[in-house]
């Protein structure tokens, strides 16, 4: 089942104190963005991406897909202030209906069997999101005194990719933008909606690169994949 990728990339980055755009910081060689972009690239499910960027980093960006081979963006549409705006721009040019994936740049780690699931799965129910488990016990508190213990069981921790029929997504991101509903993710314009949407389990480490913690375990995840293509790859005499 094929499916488009709504990629938001224009982000500041402040959370990584970088001083500029978090997604051109460097793991090994290449920049967090292209990592993420290449996750796709070398999906052949994926019919195309379109990027949001912010307007002064185009030709930047721009430069950067030259440079790297990425051959799937299909647009790159001026992202908004908010990542809701920024996924908004990217929806005004996609005109089929098929299903689309609305997945940060932010996170490079995706796995193709998890992006599979999501995508079989929005495509029989209409919406689906990946998330893993709570590991921690977690607490509601008020101004740091705890309020209650919160069943474990029930809780997931919610990443991107989010699966969608563009119908759904379309209706339920025009009833937020009419109501100036903003939310921290799509599933939550759906959500309002009135529409089920079900939860893949994905993998802990598909993190979402935001501080410098993150880059160092990004680092990390990279060598130990290299490592586990390479026993995969290597020739037994
Ligand atoms: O800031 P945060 O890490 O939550 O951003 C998640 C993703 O949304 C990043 O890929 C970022 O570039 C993107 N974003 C965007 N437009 C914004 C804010 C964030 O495209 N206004």
């Amino acid at each position: 089942m094929n499916y488009t990728v709504m990629m938001p990339a224009a982000g500041s980055g402040q959370r990584m104190g970088a001083g500029y755009n978090k997604l051109f910081l460097k793991l090994d060689d290449k920049p967090i963005l292209i990592h993420t972009l290449d996750v796709f690239e070398g999906d052949p499910a994926c019919e195309g991406i379109i990027l949001a960027v912010k307007s002064d980093e185009r030709e930047y960006i721009q430069a950067l897909l030259e440079e790297f081979a990425i051959r799937k963006v299909t647009a790159l549409v001026d992202g908004g202030g908010e990542r809701q705006d920024s996924v908004a721009a990217c929806m005004k040019v996609y005109d089929k209906d098929g299903i689309v994936l609305v997945h940060d740049a932010a996170r490079p780690f995706i796995r193709l069997s998890v992006i599979a699931e999501l995508v079989k799965v929005a495509n029989e129910h209409g919406a689906a999101i990946a998330g893993v488990r709570a590991k921690d016990t977690m607490k509601y508190a008020k101004e740091g005194v705890v309020e209650q213990t919160v069943d474990r069981g029930k809780l997931w921790v919610i990443q991107t990719p989010q699966a969608f029929r563009y119908a759904l997504l379309k209706r339920s991101s025009e009833e937020a933008q009419a109501q100036g509903f903003l939310g921290t993710d799509e599933s939550m314009l759906v959500e309002r909606f009135g529409q089920p949407v079900h939860i893949v389990e994905s993998t802990y480490d598909n993190v979402k690169m935001t501080t410098q913690e993150d880059l160092l375990f990004g680092e990390i995840l990279l060598r130990r994949r290299q490592e586990d293509f390479n026993d995969s790859h290597r020739t037994r005499f």
